[in-house]
């Protein structure tokens, strides 16, 4: 697990091949990797009947299209791969990826569970190559704003968060996120946001959680979830996610003293941040300057590889986040009965840098 990653040369281009011609890649994603200095798309992939969406994708970036994914992973041409395939997929291809030399940067969950996690752990190190899970959000300024807010006393002690995330998938459109053998549900789509931000600014796992699931008539996969969150000492969390709503990505940190509430987590590039800060002196609004949380994801990524780091959003964050996803399906399954997740485990560090860029 120690195995330092080498430092790429001084100057070099990182160059990335993506996994699945998606209209997410090529509308967000890819548009990021060709903006950000250091970094160049040289590959698209898509599987082999879906060739022609490969070959259009990697056309404005003079990239090859190749036939299938393993070709990618082969490229000698590609030094990071950017995987948004199902969440089935995420932990398969993202071994194969390690193990074929390349650095990779896989969509949120990285894994359904802390063994897929610890997969990739253990394949990264073997290949001396950085795993990092594209949570994308985590990036963009508002967050560490309202995380130096919360340091600098601003509400006091956090005792409390509040967090909603939804967005609508309609009924019908065959989204991957109503399909359960690709993983789909609005758990492991969505409501990872919701189980981050508690942790985010708690800087650690809760002790134990609970949810509560339902689905839209038809559907066998869960598509909207409230839950909570035990971090001790009456410290907690609620939380509610969806795929059956208008677009929610909201938090609130109750400390003692006032609170801080962000509008809009998904701030895309274009539209500023906005915190809301109540105390006994008043409220006061902040905005932050627009960012592109995607981009800045990449730049994030491609200098930890030039300089030899782990990846920028901590693997142990990762673990955590699949273990706690996992208590949460557990509970639901179980009819909402609490189900502990620290298992001794509630000292690892969770969000100790990716926001910072
Ligand atoms: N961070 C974000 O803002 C964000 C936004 C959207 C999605 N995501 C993540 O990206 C991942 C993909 O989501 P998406 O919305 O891009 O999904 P999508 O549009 O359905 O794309 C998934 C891609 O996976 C490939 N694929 C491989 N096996 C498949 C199968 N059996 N059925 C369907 N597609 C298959 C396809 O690529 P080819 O046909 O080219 O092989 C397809 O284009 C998910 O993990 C999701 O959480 C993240």
């Amino acid at each position: 697990m120690t195995t330092p990653t080498p430092a790429r040369p001084a100057g070099a281009e990182l160059r990335w091949g993506a996994l699945g011609a998606t209209a997410y890649i090529s509308g967000l994603l890819l548009p990021a990797i060709a903006r950000t200095d250091g970094c160049v798309l040289t590959a698209v992939a898509s599987r082999p009947e879906r060739h022609a969406q490969a070959v259009e994708v990697a056309k404005p970036y003079g990239a090859t299209a190749h036939e299938d994914y393993a070709a990618l992973i082969a490229d000698p041409d590609v030094d990071a791969v950017y995987i948004a395939l199902p969440n089935t997929d995420h932990v398969e291809w993202t071994v194969r990826a390690l193990a074929a030399g390349k650095h990779v940067l896989v969509e949120k969950p990285m894994a359904m569970d802390e063994d897929g996690v610890r997969r990739i752990e253990r394949a990264a190190a073997d290949a001396s190559r950085i795993a990092t899970e594209a949570f994308m959000y985590r990036f963009h300024p508002q967050q560490q704003r309202a995380a130096d807010l919360l340091a600098a006393g601003t509400i006091g002690e956090l005792r409390f968060v509040r967090t909603a995330f939804a967005f609508e998938i309609p009924t019908g459109s065959g989204n991957i996120r109503l399909d359960p053998a690709l993983g789909g549900g609005a758990t492991w789509d969505v409501g990872c946001y919701a189980v981050d931000v508690p942790q985010f600014f708690f800087g650690r796992a809760p002790d134990r959680v609970g949810a509560r699931f339902s689905s839209r008539p038809g559907h066998q996969v869960e598509t909207s979830a409230f839950g909570w969150m035990d971090f001790g000492e009456g410290r907690g969390a609620v939380l509610d996610w969806s795929i059956d709503y208008g677009p929610r990505a909201w938090y609130e940190l109750q400390g003692t003293s006032g609170t801080i509430s962000v509008r809009n987590a998904w701030a895309m590039s274009g539209e500023d941040g906005v915190l809301t800060v109540r105390t006994a002196d008043g409220v006061l609004t902040e905005t932050v300057p627009a960012a592109d949380h995607y981009q800045l994801q990449v730049g994030a990524f491609a200098r930890a590889v030039a300089e030899g780091r782990p990846g920028p959003y901590p693997i142990a964050d990762s673990r955590r986040a699949a273990r706690v996803g996992a208590a949460l399906v557990a509970s639901a399954a179980a009819g909402g009965t609490p189900v502990a997740t620290a298992d001794g485990r509630a000292d690892e560090p969770v969000g100790a840098g990716p926001a910072r860029t």
